[in-house]
């Protein structure tokens, strides 16, 4: 499964990045908001130091306005991936989009038909939000699972990339479903390395070695 990374964050993506953890990055307009940079300015600096796909999200509602600024943002970088939401309009722009070339990311999806028709309408990348699903009392990693199944009887092309994710167990099973892609913000990732018995162990260890009075430098 791919690392993305979910922020406009540029010191914790080169934190991350540095690890090998990051394979693209997703921003959306409340991380530019977060970061209080420029969106082409920002979004040129990730694209400068990823080599993956930086999803770019559009901000108009109709699919002219969206094909038009997803073409804007496409030229600052070759990896650009123009965001358009899951509106009829989206999936117009996607399907022009896609045609001439580009990646497209199609987001805020919430159901297994709209992934269905973001799938026929050549999309890149589909994100369905699972974070926001579990807010509303709908476990979000069933629809992963359906659209997995989906995906897989059709052999569509459309790779899954498993958004609003919010838990390192959100990272997991994303993965046991064979998700082709997760975005998670840095601190998610993070903290998919920690475990109490990690901590209790070293602490067993360190202490045992403070009573041998060895070094080993
Ligand atoms: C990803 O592309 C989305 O922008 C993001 O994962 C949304 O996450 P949120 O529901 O935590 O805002």
């Amino acid at each position: 499964m791919k690392f993305f990374v979910d922020t406009a964050d540029i010191d914790a993506i080169r934190e991350l990045h540095a690890l090998g953890m990051v394979d693209g990055v997703t921003t959306n307009p409340s991380l530019i908001m977060k970061s209080g940079r420029d969106i082409k300015e920002v979004t040129a600096e990730i694209c400068a130091l990823v080599d993956g796909p930086v999803s770019a999200e559009t901000v108009a509602l109709d699919a002219d306005g969206m094909i038009n600024e997803g073409r804007e943002l496409a030229k600052i970088a070759d990896n650009i991936t123009i965001k358009v939401p899951l509106t009829w309009a989206g999936l117009q722009a996607c399907k022009v989009l896609s045609g001439e070339g580009r990646m497209v990311n199609v987001t805020l999806c919430f159901s297994a038909n709209q992934a269905l028709l973001a799938a026929k309408a050549g999309a890149t990348f589909i994100s369905p939000f699972v974070g926001r699903l579990d807010d509303i009392n709908i476990d979000g990693m069933d629809l992963i699972a359906e659209i997995r199944q989906i995906y897989d009887n059709y052999a569509f092309d459309t790779e899954i990339l498993v958004a609003s994710i919010r838990t390192a167990n959100h990272m997991k099973d994303a993965a046991l479903i064979g998700a082709d892609v997760a975005t998670a913000p840095p601190a998610v990732i993070k903290a998919m390395a920690n475990h109490v018995l990690t901590d209790k162990g070293l602490e067993g260890f360190m202490a045992d070695w403070a009573k041998t009075g060895q070094s080993i430098i």
